[in-house]
């Protein structure tokens, strides 16, 4: 069956993936650095699928480990690249770096197959979206500027995309445009491993109710919302994960949209943090700590996506809702408990 290779193979929504592609049977083979993941997933990954996935420890930006790579493994049909660095804040405070690591990883691996065919799917953002002037969003809505580092680090990457697929039609690329990724497998023994005091809500929430954290700050209550909180698409990284496969089918049958593609990959539905706290709250039996505060700076009120395009070409829709992903990331935060993973 065909290998696909997953770069960031052994991150929250790679690792996810890895074990997506080999229940769809594919052989996935993974490349990470582990400069945001645990070796320890290798293991984790067994222990769902029943073997221990090919790994090769190396950084994409090293262009002559890129090329040994690609002419050590001649038959890759496709690729799913998730390597990068993805924290907002971060990338405001060493933007270099944001731009080193994520450019050069995906120079380096579109320069290695210049003259291969390869299918090549893409982790993007709803964060080229900036605060929507309609929603739901739709993938035709004007791109804004990027707010950080790392989300210009997205928009250029898919303009880099779209300009190469132009030029050399050896690239078949589908950039997947995520809305925000939260949950965990249903075996609780995958799920997202935030390095230090998490920024994002799900972690911050289950860290909360498992008394890692001494209380969830609601970063603003006075918004144009129906509850004055902020208003996201939560999106399971189980289903997330299935949307790669569903893209990697897609460009192997032939994208008739061409060789440059995007899709939104959310559920079409938006929570408020409220909300979030509520279906948190139901789903574990736990009472959340939390108070109000201020704003977050840089901040989108309101956004969530249109997935017509890909219910109808992808072939893929969400079919998790905000009861299982709260419920998986409960589960993974317990098992965390007992079997830390570092
Ligand atoms: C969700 C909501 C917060 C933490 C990030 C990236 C973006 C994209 C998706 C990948 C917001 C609120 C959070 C907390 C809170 N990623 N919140 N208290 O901001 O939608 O976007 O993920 O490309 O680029 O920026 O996700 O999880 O940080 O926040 O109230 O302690 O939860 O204000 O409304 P966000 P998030």
């Amino acid at each position: 069956m065909s290998k696909i290779l997953v770069t960031g193979g052994t991150g929250f929504i790679g690792s996810h993936t890895v074990v997506e592609l080999f229940n769809a049977g594919y052989t996935p083979v993974l490349v990470d650095n582990l400069s945001n993941s645990s070796i320890k997933i290798l293991d984790q990954i067994e222990k769902i699928i029943g073997e221990k996935p090919e790994f090769h420890q190396f950084d994409l930006c090293d262009a002559a480990k890129v090329n040994e790579f690609v002419a050590a493994n001649p038959d890759i049909s496709g690729i799913i690249h998730f390597a990068a660095s993805k924290a907002v804040g971060e990338s405001v405070q060493n933007p270099l770096k944001y731009y080193h690591n994520n450019f050069f990883s995906l120079i380096n691996l579109l320069e290695a197959y210049r003259e291969k065919p390869i299918n090549f799917v893409f982790s993007s953002s709803c964060t080229v979206y900036g605060e929507p002037d309609t929603l739901p969003v739709t993938e035709s809505a004007p791109v804004k500027k990027a707010t950080s580092p790392y989300g210009n680090t997205k928009q250029i990457a898919e303009e880099i995309l779209e300009e190469t697929a132009n030029a050399n039609k050896n690239y078949q690329f589908i950039a997947l445009r995520y809305f925000n990724p939260v949950g965990a497998h249903e075996s609780a023994l995958i799920g997202e491993l935030p390095l230090g005091v998490p920024q994002n809500l799900l972690p911050f929430i289950t860290q909360t109710a498992i008394g890692k954290r001494e209380k969830l700050t609601v970063f603003g209550d006075d918004y144009e919302t129906p509850d004055g909180s902020a208003v996201r698409d939560y999106i399971h990284v189980v289903d997330l994960a299935k949307a790669h496969v569903a893209a990697i089918k897609l460009l192997e049958k032939g994208n008739p949209n061409g060789n440059y593609d995007v899709f939104n990959i959310g559920t079409g539905n938006g929570y408020s943090v409220l909300e979030a706290i509520k279906a948190f709250e139901n789903a574990s039996g736990q009472k959340l700590n939390f108070e109000i505060g201020p704003r977050r700076e840089g901040d989108i009120i309101k956004v969530w996506g249109d997935v017509t395009k890909s219910t109808k070409e992808l072939g893929w829709k969400a079919e998790l809702g905000i009861d299982e992903m709260m419920s998986s990331a409960w589960a993974w935060e317990k098992y965390l408990k007992d079997n830390p993973i570092g």
